[in-house]
């Protein structure tokens, strides 16, 4: 690897944007995106990550497929798109759903997170995001966004969880890279169980 490539840096990378590489399932369900949609109501309003965003939807159209090309939100990853990877998982009112898995109209009035939502107003990370890096939990990161979003919604509602409490909250989050006891460090790290 560059020596000016260091491996926290790609992590970090990763953690600030889902920066990964994409699986073509994307760029399938783009093309289909631009068909007619008859005559429901495309143009509507979405929360997303506090802001309200305008976009253009048909009715079959995903949730993550609008975030990743309507709304540029690229972070939010497509691995198997159907409901079995978690590769896409994002918050919507603050319990983890599989984006790739819903339809974007069911979200319209409803607050809808990803993983570039996660930073504070001044820039600084969310404390998983920071103990993930910490514990340099991703290997080649295509997941992390979404063990991110899983493990942030669990220490909402659960700030200081067993390891097997986390094991379970992450269990929808495969890992092709194995690193799952990583992340699984990260979790205990962000929960202030890990020094
Ligand atoms: S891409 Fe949504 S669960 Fe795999
Ligand atoms: S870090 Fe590679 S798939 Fe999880």
């Amino acid at each position: 690897m560059n020596s000016r490539l260091t491996r926290r840096r790609f992590i970090k990378g990763v953690i600030f944007f889902g920066a990964a590489a994409s699986s073509g399932a994307g760029f399938y369900l783009a093309s289909a995106a631009s068909r007619p949609a008859g005559g429901v109501e495309r143009l509507i309003s979405l929360n997303v990550n506090g802001r309200t965003r305008r976009v253009d939807v048909t009715p079959q159209e995903t949730l993550a497929h609008t975030l990743r090309y309507k709304l540029g939100l690229t972070g939010t990853k497509i691995g198997c798109n159907r409901g079995e990877c978690g590769a896409c998982t994002v918050t919507v009112d603050d319990v983890t759903h599989y984006a790739c898995s819903m339809l974007t109209h069911s979200v319209k009035d409803r607050a809808v997170v990803t993983v570039e939502g996660l930073r504070a107003a001044d820039g600084s990370l969310h404390p998983v995001q920071q103990a993930f890096i910490d514990e340099l939990s991703p290997q080649c990161g295509f997941c992390t966004p979404g063990q991110i979003m899983s493990a942030v919604a669990l220490l909402k509602t659960n700030p200081r969880p067993t390891r097997e409490e986390a094991r379970q909250a992450l269990a929808g989050n495969l890992c092709r890279c194995g690193a799952y006891d990583h992340y699984l460090n990260g979790v205990m790290r962000a929960s202030g169980q890990l020094s």
